[in-house]
C-alpha cells in the first residue's frame, strides 16, 4: 500500500538513527535530549502509586480534556484567566500535533526560527504547512525579519521556544518577548509558545512568558517530561476557550484521552510538599553539569569554535567553521562521542550554518570531560 503523500515528504529521522548508534556502551552520548533518570521523582510518586490501587475510577474511560482534579489544579498552578481553558495531552508533542491538525491547511504559512525544534518541523511538515524561517540572534528571533515575514506571508501562526531553545539554548530577552507579542497582536498571528524547558533555569530570574503579553493571541504548550518524567507522557495545552475546543475534538479522534492513572499520579506528585525541592535539585545537578561541559569546551576546543553560554535548559550550541557536519558527526561517533549536526534543525538543511548541539543533562561529570576530549581531538583532525 502506498503511503500518504504528506508522509512521503518526511525524511527519516537522523536523530533516531544517531540515538540508536549512541546506545553502544563505548559511546558517550551528548546527542539526545534526555533528562537524567536519577532525577525521576519516584519516591515522591510512591504515596500516589499506592493510592492508585484503591482508585478503580481512574482506570475507567475518562474525559478527553483531562482528569478533572488535575485540570482544576493546573488552572491555579498556571494562574489561568477565566476566559482560558486547559487540556491535558499525551506529551506536549501531541499538543503540537493537535494544533497543526486543527489549524493548518496545506499551504498555510507557519513561521519558525531557524534553527528550530525537529519535532515541530515534522508535525508542521505532515500537515503540509508552508514553513518560513527567520534567523535567531542571541536575544531571540530577528525582529526585523519577523515583522517582514508577518507582512509578506500573513502567517497563521508563529511557533517558538522562548525559554532555553532546542537546539541553541537561547532565552529571549524581556524586550524581545514584548515586541513579539505586540507584532502578533498587530498582525493577527497566533503565537505558539512551547515551554518544556522553562523550569530548568539555573541562572538569573525567570522572565514573563510571551503569551502573558498577548493572552488572546497565543496557545501555550507545557511539558512534565523534563521536570518529572518523559515516560508519563503528560503535557498541557492552554489558551482562550475558542482556541482549545477544536483541539479537544481532534484529540477525541486521536486517542480519546491521555492515561488517567498517569494524570492522577502526576497530580499527586505536583501536590507533594517536596516537589519544589525536587525541581531545585534538578536545577543544581544540571547547572553543575553545564558548567563542566562549558568550561571543558572553552579549554579544549579550537578558538575557531564559538560556544553559546546558557542560563538553563539542556543544550549547548557550538558554531563551527563551515564544514560537512554530518560527516563530522559520523567521524566523532567512531571516536566514541555522539553529537547532533546542525542541518537536522533547519527545514532547508543545505543552507544550515555548521554547528553541533551538545546535551549536558544525561552524562555525568567524568563522561562530559571525556566526551569533550574526544570531541576536541576529532574536531582538530577534521577541521
Ligand atoms: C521544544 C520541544 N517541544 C516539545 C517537546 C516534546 O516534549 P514531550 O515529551 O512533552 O512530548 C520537546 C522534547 O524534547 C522539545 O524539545
Amino acid at each position: 500500500m502506498e503511503i500518504a503523500r504528506a508522509l512521503q515528504q518526511v525524511k527519516s529521522s537522523y536523530i533516531r538513527e544517531i540515538l540508536a548508534a549512541a546506545c553502544d556502551k563505548n559511546v558517550i552520548s551528548l546527542a539526545g535530549g534526555l533528562p537524567d533518570e536519577s532525577t525521576f521523582p519516584i519516591d515522591l510518586m510512591k504515596p500516589m502509586l499506592n493510592s492508585l490501587a484503591t482508585m478503580p475510577e481512574v482506570f475507567q474511560y475518562g474525559s478527553t480534556a483531562g482528569y478533572t482534579p488535575l485540570l482544576s489544579f493546573l488552572r491555579d498552578y498556571y494562574q489561568l484567566p477565566d476566559s482560558h481553558q486547559v487540556m491535558v495531552t499525551t506529551g506536549s508533542q501531541q499538543g503540537l500535533d493537535l494544533i497543526a491538525r486543527a489549524y493548518i491547511d496545506p499551504g498555510d504559512t507557519v513561521i519558525m526560527e531557524a534553527p528550530s525544534y525537529l519535532g515541530a518541523m515534522q508535525v508542521f511538515g505532515l500537515v503540509q504547512a508552508n514553513l518560513v524561517t527567520i534567523s535567531q540572534t542571541e536575544l531571540g528571533p530577528n525582529l526585523t525579519e519577523l515583522e517582514r515575514s508577518f507582512v509578506e506571508y500573513k502567517p497563521k501562526m508563529f511557533y517558538a521556544v522562548p525559554d532555553f531553545h532546542n537546539p541553541t539554548g537561547v532565552c529571549w530577552t524581556l524586550e524581545t518577548r514584548q515586541k513579539v507579542a505586540q507584532l502578533c497582536q498587530q498582525h493577527e498571528v497566533t503565537f505558539i509558545e512551547d515551554a518544556p524547558y522553562r523550569e530548568l533555569r539555573f541562572e538569573g530570574q525567570a522572565l514573563p512568558m510571551v503569551s502573558e503579553f498577548c493572552p488572546q493571541h497565543s496557545i501555550v504548550l507545557r511539558s512534565f517530561s523534563k521536570i518529572a518524567s518523559p515516560g508519563l507522557r503528560i503535557g498541557v495545552v492552554s489558551g482562550k476557550q475558542s482556541f482549545i475546543e477544536p483541539l479537544i475534538k481532534i484529540k477525541q479522534g486521536a486517542d480519546l484521552h491521555s492515561s488517567v492513572p498517569m494524570q492522577a499520579l502526576l497530580l499527586g506528585l505536583l501536590q507533594h510538599d517536596d516537589f519544589p525541592a525536587h525541581i531545585e535539585s534538578i536545577r543544581s545537578l544540571y547547572k553543575a553539569r553545564y558548567e563542566t561541559l562549558y568550561s571543558e569546551l572553552k579549554q579544549q576546543l579550537p578558538t575557531s569554535c564559538e560556544i553559546n553560554a546558557v542560563d538553563g535548559g539542556m543544550f549547548i550550541w557550538v558554531s563551527l567553521p563551515q564544514c560537512d557536519t554530518f560527516e563530522l558527526a559520523k567521524q566523532l561517533l567512531a571516536t566514541g562521542v555522539a553529537v547532533v549536526p546542525s542541518p537536522v534543525f533547519y527545514p532547508e538543511a543545505e543552507s544550515a550554518p555548521a554547528a553541533l548541539r551538545l546535551n549536558f543533562t544525561n552524562a555525568n561529570q567524568q563522561e562530559l570531560i571525556e566526551a569533550v576530549t574526544r570531541l576536541a581531538q576529532g574536531l582538530k583532525s577534521f577541521l
